[in-house]
């Protein structure tokens, strides 16, 4: 039940939403191929680290931290970790409930049929008529910020387990039968070789459109961006794996629920890569097209497969669920420290932090429309990409990291060998190694270079 739930967190619009378009943004194969690495290397003895702390401090990630850090005589300050986690919690859920309503409207496009027959221009322009009224996002924004505080009001573990439990194995089998259609577009080839062939040359490149000209330079930003999000698919570094970890058992394995959550994960979004890129190349799109790449690709498939309208609705509604059940983890580290610290009920706990995340939610509506030109961008980006930004690829790393330094260096050899209990001291020994030298080192270079320090 805890993997499930966990899964139900990582798996969300980072798998079928980000990881698509950020590949198609940052050149394929060797993208990819970094992204890889971050999440075994980096994400999985995090994601273990993380778990602990939660299964040991058994409170909101704020109070966990401060107790967890009392209990070892250290600086009651490791409660700001907590705080910072609250704070990247609700930034991302604000524009993360935009895209789910992004998602919530294309449910009934698809069940009326509008996708039946378009062409590519067909699909951009019913893309650009939802993104482009500020009143739709901000009615679709709304909707699905209410949705994800009913549920939150009522308590976690009611309700999302059941819901966890259908929702995976249908969402999986789903993507095959998009892939399966990606097969057909005559295009899979090209496809499979955008998402899995090396060319590193055209990797570390940041382009910029300044003026209407595009001007590249070699970056190491795509490396921060693939790093940024193993975080941000595995739900790493601001607490949310923290609160799901105070609910696990204590003889449940820690390494083994790590290893299944990052499986489960990479699988979808690298399912969702085969059915996206093949529709792609087949239709003479542009794979670095942004945020909107996915509204715009798979309707197309929709439009033409058999039974397209009933797949497409499906499709939508679960990718619901899946962001829906992701969402509820963004808010639950700032609900359980106003129930905790603050005497607030459940329900008045989800209405305030809802009510806060509606607000800053805003600023991304209107980066799709009213904001969205270049007098309203900062450093060439958006409201949308700076928040985007600043989230995954600065706070969540910052997070795990400290998260790591605490796991490896702070607590105590003994008390996480035993939380852990792994098979084989040898791997022990490698998750401690990793979580010491590896994460933190790796994270502060890949950052340090990406801000341009080196
Ligand atoms: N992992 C989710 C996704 O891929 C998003 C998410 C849920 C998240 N909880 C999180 C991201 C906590 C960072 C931190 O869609």
């Amino acid at each position: 039940m805890f993997i499930l739930a966990a899964a139900g967190s990582a798996v969300g619009l980072g798998n079928i939403w980000k990881f698509p378009y950020i590949t198609g943004e940052n050149g394929g194969g060797a993208f990819v191929l970094m992204y890889l690495v971050c999440i075994l290397a980096i994400g999985i003895p995090i994601m273990m680290a993380e778990i602990m702390l939660g299964r040991r401090g058994r409170k909101s990630p704020i109070n966990t931290m401060r107790d967890l850090a009392a209990a070892d005589g250290l600086n009651p300050a490791w409660g700001l970790l907590g705080w910072m986690g609250v704070l990247a919690g609700v930034l991302i859920l604000s524009y993360y409930s935009v895209i789910a309503g992004w998602a919530l409207a294309y449910v009934f496009r698809a069940g009326a049929g509008l996708f039946n027959g378009l062409d590519a221009k067909g699909v951009g322009d019913l893309f650009g008529g939802l993104v482009g009224s500020p009143e739709k996002l901000l009615a679709w924004h709304s909707i699905f910020m209410f949705m994800t505080m009913l549920v939150v009001a009522q308590g976690v573990k009611n309700g999302l387990e059941k819901a966890v439990r259908w929702l995976m194995p249908m969402l999986f089998v789903l993507m095959l039968v998009m892939v399966g259609y990606a097969m057909n577009t005559g295009a899979f080839d090209k496809g499979l070789d955008f998402l899995f062939s090396m060319r590193f040359g055209e990797v570390f490149h940041a382009c910029e459109t300044i003026d209407g000209t595009q001007i590249c330079e070699f970056s190491w930003q795509p490396l921060l961006i693939a790093m940024g999000h193993a975080f941000f698919t595995l739900s790493l570094g601001m607490g949310a794996i923290m609160v799901y970890g105070s609910y696990m058992p204590k003889r449940a394995s820690i390494a083994a629920a790590s290893i299944w959550i990052a499986i489960a994960d990479t699988s979808v979004a690298l399912l969702a890569g085969m059915a996206i890129f093949p529709i792609v190349f087949a239709n003479g799109l542009e794979p670095g097209s942004g945020p909107g790449l996915i509204f715009q690709t798979l309707p197309l498939a929709f439009g033409h497969m058999p039974y397209g309208q009933l797949f497409g609705t499906l499709f939508f509604v679960l990718l619901v669920f899946a962001a829906w059940t992701s969402a509820i983890s963004l808010i639950e580290p700032a609900v359980a420290w106003l129930v905790e610290n603050r005497g607030y009920s459940r329900l008045r706990a989800s209405v305030v932090s809802g009510v806060i995340v509606w607000l800053v939610g805003i600023g991304t509506v209107f980066s799709f429309n009213l904001w969205s030109g270049d007098q309203y961008k900062l450093f060439g980006k958006t409201f949308f990409d700076l928040l985007d930004f600043l989230t995954a690829n600065i706070m969540l790393p910052l997070g795990g990291v400290l998260i790591a330094i605490f796991a490896g260096w702070l607590m105590s050899r003994a008390a996480s060998e035993d939380e852990l209990k792994l098979a084989h001291p040898a791997l022990y020994v490698t998750w401690r190694f990793l979580v010491r030298f590896i994460t933190p080192l790796a994270v502060f270079i890949v950052m340090l270079n990406a801000l341009g320090v080196f």
